[in-house]
């Protein structure tokens, strides 16, 4: 019998990826405010330091674990290593993401591109396949991919990370399709331009400096041209996000697999 009661993630426990980022953190907040038990990946050890220290303040349970999320190894003794501290992972939000360079197509660096897809497809698939390898001996589990509304608006100059996530959204789809008799949901998220925060920032300034017929060159008035884009007339902000995520990774969408969620209606 399904229970109708608020997102609760009590007695979970959640490995959060890119958890020092903006968006990982932000939903770090929101997950352990909600009772779960968090582990935290990120490959920047100062940002995981000040994510622990701030979400100490609040009481939340949480460990950190430095790991690069392109090397399979060092994913494998990430888990080990949460699964000591924390027992078994109960959900995965499996955040990580580069945006890489802003140029057009036919100039667009084959090193770049590889860069991309290494950590945007091929790191999010070592994290996804081994937790969940370790969900199915569990019985169970719960995954959130961040793919992006650039896996489906064609955003100028950003070939390589609109393809990545393209892709991440494919993964997301077979993936669920694989783990259902597992008992293992798999969903994703697909903001679109979300901020204030670094990838915001860094977003505006490149596309103006990317000399493109769609944005003008200064950043201001990129930053208008890419909200006159979105319905709602405004980015969102990164704590509209993490509502999303708790509903995904709770028991209350149980039901729910394969889906992938916009949050808001912009391209990038
Ligand atoms: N912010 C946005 O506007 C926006 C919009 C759509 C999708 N997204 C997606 O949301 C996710 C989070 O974005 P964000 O805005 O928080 O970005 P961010 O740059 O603030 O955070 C990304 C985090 O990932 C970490 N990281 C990078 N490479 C790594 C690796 N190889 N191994 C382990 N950690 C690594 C970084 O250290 C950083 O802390 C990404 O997947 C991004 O593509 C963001």
């Amino acid at each position: 019998m399904v229970k109708h009661s608020p997102a609760s993630l009590n007695g979970k426990t959640l490995l959060i990826t890119g958890a020092g980022g903006d968006i990982g953190l932000a939903c770090a907040r929101a997950l352990g405010q909600l009772g779960a038990r968090l582990a935290l990946l990120d490959i920047d050890a100062e940002k995981l330091d000040s994510a622990q220290a701030e979400l100490a303040e609040q009481s939340i349970t949480c460990m950190t674990t430095q790991c690069n999320i392109t090397d399979a190894a060092a994913v494998s003794r990430s888990l080990d290593a949460v699964e000591r501290e924390l027992g078994p992972i109960h959900g995965l939000f499996n955040n990580v993401g580069y945006q890489g360079e802003f140029v057009a197509t036919h100039h667009y660096s084959l090193v770049d591109f590889q860069r991309v897809i290494d950590i945007n497809v091929t790191g999010a698939f070592i994290v996804l396949s081994a937790v969940t390898a370790r969900m199915v001996q569990q019985g169970g589990g719960t995954v959130v991919n961040t793919v992006s509304m650039a896996a489906l608006g064609g955003p100028p100059n950003m070939l390589a990370y609109a393809t990545s996530k393209a892709a991440l959204l494919g993964m997301t789809k077979t993936a669920a399709t694989d783990l259902a008799p597992h008992n293992i949901r798999v969903n994703a998220i697909s903001p679109a331009y979300m901020g204030p925060g670094f990838m915001w920032t860094r977003q505006v300034e490149l596309q103006a400096a990317a000399g493109s017929q769609y944005f003008d060159a200064d950043p201001a008035v990129v930053e208008q041209q890419m909200i006159q884009s979105i319905p709602m007339r405004r980015y969102g902000n990164i704590d509209e996000i993490p509502g999303t995520v708790a509903f995904l990774l709770s028991d209350q969408s149980s039901y729910i697999t394969g889906v992938n969620i916009p949050i808001s209606g912009g391209i990038g």
